[in-house]
């Protein structure tokens, strides 16, 4: 047996329970390891010593000795038993060096870390334990890594998981896009051949209206880009548009006459006649289905803020709000470019007319929002009009010169602004564009006096 009397060791952050049924064993393993500056804890039965287990879970080592009085467990009994309260404790069974073959057992089934023959030598069993504790830490170093990984992982995994969740509905969203861009395709497509068709009756039925439906038109297009929430898809947009350019579509199935007079000094009976406009332009779209979403608007494009208007007399939140919006810049146009109030009104005054129908034909808040977000700001536009005019493809004439850049559906440029159309590029056009998937849009021409 080494010399323990010795000077005392620093103390260790480690506990070993030492079990056996002689006082004289468990106060030399005391002394043994208290003496390396272990904590020691002692039981005298296998018994006792689970109950001293349940309250110190965070123990290091368990040394038992195999024998106990007859009536009371093993050694490795216990020690089997021990694994459940403290699986990591490393096991460690004192036995007669007779029982050899008991050891083996042991040693497999109660997980024991080595078996030691009594009379022990200190220093071995020293060795033993510091050896035992080395493993232990290490592999409860072994085991933080791995949940710190674990934790990782489930982390990733959440982060990845979240990340699918975001671009599904990325995708969705994408997907939802491209929908839109197809339906705007699609319906632009039918939209360039039934809106040719009804602005050529306008025109031939009476240019001046034709050309107040494309300047109501760009109104609309400006509105649908500045006012929130007004237009929410680019499909909405394009919508939006020719509900303005097809306002007064109704307009054709009135005699002629009627649109010559000013409101003013239209009968009572020819002015419900001439109302009928709205209500006949909804007709006319009824059996188009490019127009389905613009012909309620288009009913109620004089409905006023008050109820007085027609043809159902809605009031306020009752008006469709592109109808609302329209009626807005159906009116300022009016204001500034017909003789429908008896004198065209120059730019202030037409602003102070809308002005002083708040409360009437508009809310306030919706006349304060069209001259300060959208008159105001898009003043040049408006100078511009006067000599800016959209043609169909038919219109665009040899000799003309466009005066906006000039695009396919496909968003591809054909021709920049300021070119003359030549009898070359006229007929290079038709050839190269006029089919159904990729043909000309929004053709603006220069209609200002050549010298
Ligand atoms: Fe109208």
């Amino acid at each position: 047996m080494m010399n323990t009397d010795t000077k005392k060791r620093p103390k260790l952050p480690y506990k070993i329970l030492c079990v056996d049924d002689e006082d004289s064993t468990l106060q030399a393993l005391r002394h043994l390891f208290n003496y390396f500056g272990y904590q020691v804890i002692v039981a005298r039965s296998g018994e006792e010593a689970l109950s001293i287990l349940e309250s110190h879970l965070d123990l290091n080592v368990i040394i038992s000795d195999e024998r106990f009085k007859p009536d009371q467990m093993k050694g490795s009994q216990f020690l089997k038993q021990s694994r459940e309260l403290c699986p990591d404790a490393v096991r460690i069974l004192l036995t007669a060096f007779s029982d050899a073959a008991e050891l083996e057992e042991a040693v497999n089934e109660a997980e024991i870390f080595r078996g030691v023959s009594k009379p022990w030598s200190n220093k071995a069993l020293a060795l033993i334990v510091k050896e035992g504790i080395m493993r232990q830490q290490e592999a409860r170093k072994q085991q933080k890594r791995t949940e710190t990984l674990t934790k990782r992982g489930q982390h990733f995994h959440q982060v990845s998981q979240e990340l699918a969740k975001k671009s599904r509905k990325q995708e969705e969203q994408i997907n939802q896009l491209l929908e839109d861009q197809r339906r705007v395709r699609e319906i632009r497509g039918e939209y360039e051949k039934q809106r040719d068709t009804l602005i050529d009756l306008l025109e031939i039925y009476d240019r001046k209206m034709a050309s107040h439906s494309r300047r109501v038109a760009k109104w609309c297009r400006i509105m649908a880009e500045v006012v929130p929430g007004l237009c929410k898809t680019k499909f909405q947009k394009v919508s939006f548009q020719m509900a303005g350019l097809l306002h007064d579509v109704g307009k054709i199935g009135l005699e002629k006459e009627l649109l010559a007079i000013s409101i003013e000094s239209l009968s009572q009976k020819d002015l419900q006649e001439r109302q009928r406009h709205a209500v006949l332009g909804q007709r006319i779209l009824r059996k188009l289905d490019a127009f389905q979403d613009i012909r309620v608007v288009i009913r109620h494009h004089h409905e006023q803020y008050d109820g007085s208007g027609f043809p159902e007399g809605l009031a306020k939140g009752q008006i469709p709000p592109w109808s609302r919006w329209i009626a807005l810049a159906n009116d300022y146009d009016n204001l500034r470019n017909t003789e429908l109030y008896g004198e065209r009104f120059d730019r202030p005054n037409a602003r102070e007319q809308l002005k002083s129908w708040k409360g009437q034909r508009y809310g306030s808040d919706s006349v304060d929002r069209f001259i300060d977000e959208v008159l105001i700001p898009h003043a040049l536009e408006e100078e511009e009009e006067a000599w800016i005019e959209e043609v169909n493809f038919r219109g665009l004439k040899v000799g003309m010169t466009l005066a906006r850049d000039l695009y396919t559906i496909n968003d591809q440029l054909v021709l920049s602004a300021g070119k003359i159309i030549t009898p070359g590029i006229r007929q290079k056009l038709e050839d190269e564009y006029e089919d159904q998937n990729n043909h000309l849009i929004d053709i603006f021409v220069d209609v200002r006096e050549k010298n």
